[in-house]
């Protein structure tokens, strides 16, 4: 049943109506104010919306400088596979800041949120993380990238020669890569992290650490994590030295014997 008392205190649209001041009661000047106050909320909501379509094409540069760079590595992995049998990258990922992280970044250091402000500032609104079996492969596979004429190298942090205090290890890299549109080339910031599967492993558990603070027993988490990542650390060396020696195991090959398995290797699927 309708509940007419709640209907009552409503009023209707035609008395909301009622209270507005008709346009043909407003003096020319207010009609002048209003048409010019109008006019500035359609020019904000342009200038809004070309900022907005800026941006987005911003993010569509790093997607593509993302591409590039995963696809060089993509490159080396498969170069390597045929040479020599075997995959010196295990996984890549790759991913886009998100706005709101770069919004955080810029208001942390009291930088303005334009785009030519995140074009300088963050190194990181692209991210390729590379993972690796061996350590040796890291070095390799860096040395192969940044050798190539269109990579600039604008930072480098090895983190593996001197781990941050926690015991983080990692290879970073800030990368400029050329992307063609159609009208223009940039040059885009790209970071690369580059690590071992054990690092990568030891490096998402310790990330969780991040958003717990003051916690008990802290301490002693952080101090077995950091025990944690040099364990890790000596079991990466060891399987590099394993690798090794087994590699220097095998017999020695005939010129035939290799010629046979350079031949079999080309047959073999490469992604
Ligand atoms: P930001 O940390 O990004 O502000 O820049 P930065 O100049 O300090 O760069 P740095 O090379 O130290 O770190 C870049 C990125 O590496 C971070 O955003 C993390 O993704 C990763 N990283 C650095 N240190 C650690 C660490 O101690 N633990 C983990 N899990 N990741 C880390
Ligand atoms: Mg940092």
């Amino acid at each position: 049943m309708e509940n007419r008392n709640a209907n009552e205190m409503v009023p209707s649209e035609s008395e909301e109506w009622q209270n507005l001041i008709l346009p043909s009661e407003l003096s020319p000047e207010m009609i002048m104010m209003m048409e010019g106050m109008a006019e500035q909320l359609k020019s904000k909501t342009k200038s809004l919306m070309k900022t907005v379509i800026n941006y987005k094409e911003l993010m569509v540069l790093y997607t593509c400088a993302m591409k590039t760079v995963k696809t060089k590595f993509e490159v080396l992995d498969s170069e390597f596979k045929v040479r020599y049998s075997r995959n010196p990258i295990n996984s890549i990922v790759t991913r886009l800041k998100r706005t709101s992280g770069i919004a955080e970044k810029l208001a942390r250091r009291n930088l303005p949120f334009t785009l030519d402000s995140i074009r300088e500032n963050i190194n990181d609104v692209a991210g390729v993380r590379v993972i690796c079996s061996y350590v040796d492969d890291i070095y390799r596979i860096t040395q192969a990238l940044l050798q190539q004429e269109d990579i600039t190298l604008l930072e480098k942090k090895d983190y593996i020669e001197n781990p941050k205090p926690n015991g983080y290890r990692s290879l970073h890299l800030i990368v400029g890569v050329p992307v063609y549109f159609s009208d223009q080339k940039y040059t885009v910031k790209v970071e690369v992290q580059i690590r071992t599967i054990a690092m990568e492993f030891w490096a998402s558990l310790e990330h969780q650490l991040k958003y717990k603070q003051n916690i008990p027993g802290q301490k002693e988490v952080v101090s077995r994590l950091k025990e944690c990542a040099d364990t890790i650390y000596g079991v990466d060396a060891q399987m590099q030295k394993l690798r090794e020696e087994i590699a220097a195991m095998e017999d020695t090959p005939t010129e035939e014997d290799v010629l046979l398995e350079k031949l079999e290797r080309l047959d073999i699927k490469i992604d």
